[in-house]
């Protein structure tokens, strides 16, 4: 255990660029938004100092209209596609045009904690300021991507899930046209593998919807109108929901009486809208197509992350539980991302199939909410296992057990700390 601990250690000081951790060297050679959040809650558990400024070279980032982007470029780099030139933002930190899940509120809180425990220097000063970059981000969720006040957040761009190449995206993406006004020229494949990776076709797809967000000059109303692509989607919304009270409790907690009230009507609007989302006859809940108006009903793992955010009867945490048990049954290594022998099941490739520690530490933490202390322990028990036995993968094939894709990735060597400490507590 020691070692593999002095490992993640040793993978997040690697990855360091300055302040920032970049998701592993070459394939992803900038600050990317969640796996920043993630990694600020890895370094909370020893350098609470550096778990501040990872959150804090992110919202170098942040845009006037509160959005925090997917990719900051802080420093240029030949190694991956698409740059600054494709998403072309005009940002005085060049960065990607589009966001990823908030996870952000969520670090927040863990690092706070983690200060007032140990009596940090500065850490009121520290949180404050990033609670309010976390604020604005949430109200620009609430304003850009959920314009009719539904409660729900949409997406326009499979990237922005964080689980880009899931196969629920595939019905909509298929209305995408594969035309790009950018030459496409894919970097990924030169890394790993190409099978592990998306198909061309997609990955044309991807930069037609970026090119069509450029044409808008990243106006979110404008966007909003012209985008073939839009969803209400639930992991996004389970995650800013559980940013949201993280959020509101930290408002709390330095006496922040209006702000804490605001984000408490996000998070009651988002609360019902999320529970309307659960299928009975899925066993899971569903993101809704806003094009076409139509569920979701591609079997993800996207369907079991509210649990994080919500507090369900014991019938339907029940149900949710018996469904995950019978998606894990026969696995290597917990949990598949797709439902394993459906339709788009493929072990190996990338969010169709395979097991993120990062993606688990989420389950869990919505497992443990709702009283399932076993499966969340079997959950915790298998990511370790696998870390060990594997390494610090960018995903593990939950058949074999193989670490896939990048290497030594900065936030599974989080996951791995936070699970091995949540295991103590
Ligand atoms: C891939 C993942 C995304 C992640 C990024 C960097 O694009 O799909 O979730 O943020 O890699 O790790």
């Amino acid at each position: 255990m020691t070692k593999h601990i002095d490992e993640a250690y040793r993978i997040l000081a690697a990855n360091d660029r300055g302040g920032y951790t970049v998701p592993t060297d070459r394939l992803y050679p900038f600050q990317w938004n969640w796996d920043s959040a993630f990694v600020a809650m890895g370094f909370a558990t020893y350098d609470i100092s550096r778990a501040y400024r990872e959150l804090e070279r992110l919202i170098e980032g942040q845009w006037a209209t509160g959005m925090i982007p997917h990719i900051v470029f802080h420093q240029p780099s030949d190694t991956y596609f698409p740059g600054p030139d494709v998403w072309r933002t005009n940002h005085s930190i060049p960065t990607s045009g589009i966001t990823q899940p908030p996870v952000f509120g969520i670090a927040l809180r863990v690092v706070h904690e983690a200060a007032l425990k140990a009596g940090t220097d500065n850490a009121a000063a520290r949180t404050l300021a990033l609670f309010h970059a976390g604020l604005r981000w949430h109200r620009w969720w609430y304003t850009a991507r959920d314009p009719d006040g539904t409660g729900l957040v949409a997406l326009l761009h499979p990237w922005e899930s964080g689980s880009d190449n899931s196969p629920a995206w595939d019905t909509a993406l298929a209305r995408v046209p594969t035309t790009t006004d950018t030459a496409v020229v894919r970097k990924d494949t030169g890394h790993v593998d190409a099978a592990m990776r998306p198909r061309d076709e997609d990955y044309r797809r991807f930069i037609h919807l970026v090119d069509t967000y450029a044409a808008c000059g990243w106006d979110p109303v404008r966007q909003w109108e012209k985008t073939p692509f839009k969803i209400a989607e639930v992991q996004t919304t389970g995650i800013l929901l559980k940013a949201g009270e993280d959020l509101e409790y930290i408002a709390k907690s330095l006496g922040l009486t209006a702000e804490a009230e605001e984000l408490s009507r996000y998070n009651d609007l988002t609360r019902g809208a999320l529970l309307a989302q659960w299928r009975p006859a899925l066993s899971r809940f569903v993101s809704r197509d806003l094009v076409s108006g139509e569920d979701i009903d591609a079997p993800t793992q996207a369907g079991f992350i509210p649990l994080l955010a919500l507090d369900l009867d014991g019938d339907l945490a029940n149900a949710a539980v018996a469904e995950m048990k019978l998606w894990s049954r026969d696995m290597r290594v917990a949990f598949p991302t797709t439902k394993p022998f459906s339709e788009s099941w493929e072990p190996k490739r990338y969010w169709r199939g395979p097991a993120w520690a990062i993606i688990n530490w989420l389950l869990i933490d919505g497992l443990n909410r709702n009283n399932q202390p076993d499966m969340a322990e079997a959950l915790r028990v298998s990511t370790i296992n696998a870390i060990e036995a594997e390494g610090f993968a960018e995903y593990f094939d939950p058949t074999t057990g193989d670490g896939c894709g990048g290497l030594g990735f900065s936030w599974t060597a989080a996951a791995y700390l936070n699970l091995l400490q949540t295991g103590q507590a």
